[in-house]
């Protein structure tokens, strides 16, 4: 029995600027179930953590949610996270669902210690009892593998990178969250540190049974973490299904693309074909499909229809008019 705890439907979400307006988001609808983690992945730009962003609505003020829902299920109840107030907005982030940001591991506050962190964050949202709020951070630090008696004295700049990004994590998790949200959670670490990571957020998630946003532009961490992946493609979901699917049977050119140029899972090499051509412009956006002036599969219709997503296999879904033709051809 699979619970949805996050239900996410034709969302749109834009930047006004100078040039015109930036399609961040567009119309992005998914659901989450209960102890699932679902990998975004795309390349940079394609309005990845503006989705995340919208998800906690913690979006710059020069942002605007023009359309959509955002439903959160939890005890038999749903809220609308757009339609929640200021006081309810404080509660929902972090106690709900906690989001970890990018490049967040440098942005701690350098005089504190890594304790006022939690005791500061606690506080912040309702958790009481010092003793408590030590247990759980104890016991946190040690799930994400730190020495708790090293790493709750410690200032930020005494620990490394990693360490940071996981206290970030056993901080995210403090209040219990049915969802966490790590936006590209081991970029700018090296090849070891991202490993012990996902090792670590493989555990927790034995451990704790939350379910998690997982987003990246590194497929590799994707495929070793992920239940199910969606690939975002100017601002839209163009596939989404099964971590094996995606990587496997991919039936979307773009995801083709991009899962044909890492090295799999197993380890073997593919052809590292680079995607030619460079990402849209999300204030000009191509007309009909977006990716069709990148696509070797492309027909009159693509540059005229922007393609709706379709069921391509068991719980799979793309969206482009010639995945039939894209799938003999690969
Ligand atoms: N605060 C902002 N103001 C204007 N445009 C923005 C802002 N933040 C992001 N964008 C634009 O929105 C698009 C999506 O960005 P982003 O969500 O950061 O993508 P990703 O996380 O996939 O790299 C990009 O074109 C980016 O330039
Ligand atoms: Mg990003």
């Amino acid at each position: 029995m699979t619970k949805t705890v996050l239900e996410v439907k034709n969302l749109w979400v834009e930047y006004p600027a100078r040039r015109g307006v930036v399609q961040a988001v567009r119309g992005v609808s998914f659901d989450l179930c209960q102890g699932e983690t679902l990998a975004f992945i795309g390349e940079s730009g394609s309005g990845k953590t503006t989705l995340g962003l919208a998800l906690v609505r913690l979006l710059p003020k020069s942002a605007r949610v023009r359309q959509g829902n955002i439903l959160f299920y939890q005890n038999g109840r749903v809220q609308d996270v757009l339609a929640l107030s200021q006081e309810d907005l404080r509660q929902f982030r972090w106690r709900d669902c906690a989001m970890v940001f990018q490049g967040a591991q440098n942005s701690f506050n350098p005089v504190l210690r890594v304790e006022s962190q939690f005791y500061d964050t606690a506080r912040a949202h309702g958790m009481t009892g010092t003793a408590h709020v030590k247990q759980r951070a104890i016991d946190l630090l040690r799930m994400v593998q730190l020495d708790p008696n090293r790493v709750f004295r410690s200032f930020p700049h005494e620990l490394s990178g990693g360490m940071r990004q996981r206290v970030l994590i056993a901080l995210g998790l403090l209040l219990q969250p049915q969802v966490i949200i790590l936006d590209e959670p081991t970029t700018a670490l090296d090849i070891l540190t991202q490993r012990s990571i996902i090792e670590v957020l493989r555990k927790l998630k034995k451990e704790l049974d939350f379910s998690l946003i997982f987003i990246s532009h590194d497929l590799s961490l994707a495929a070793e973490l992920a239940d199910r992946v969606a690939t975002v493609y100017a601002g839209t979901i163009v596939e989404i299904g099964g971590v094996y699917d995606i990587f496997e049977r991919a039936r979307h050119p773009y995801t083709q693309a991009l899962t044909h140029s890492v090295p799999t899972v197993t380890g073997d090499l593919r052809d590292l074909t680079s995607i030619p051509g460079s990402p849209p412009d999300l204030i000009v956006l191509p007309p009909g499909c977006a990716f069709h002036p990148r696509c070797p599969f492309a027909t009159q219709r693509c540059k005229e229809q922007e393609p709706p997503l379709e069921p391509v296999g068991e719980g799979q879904f793309a969206a482009c008019w010639n995945w039939r033709e894209a799938m003999n051809k690969t």
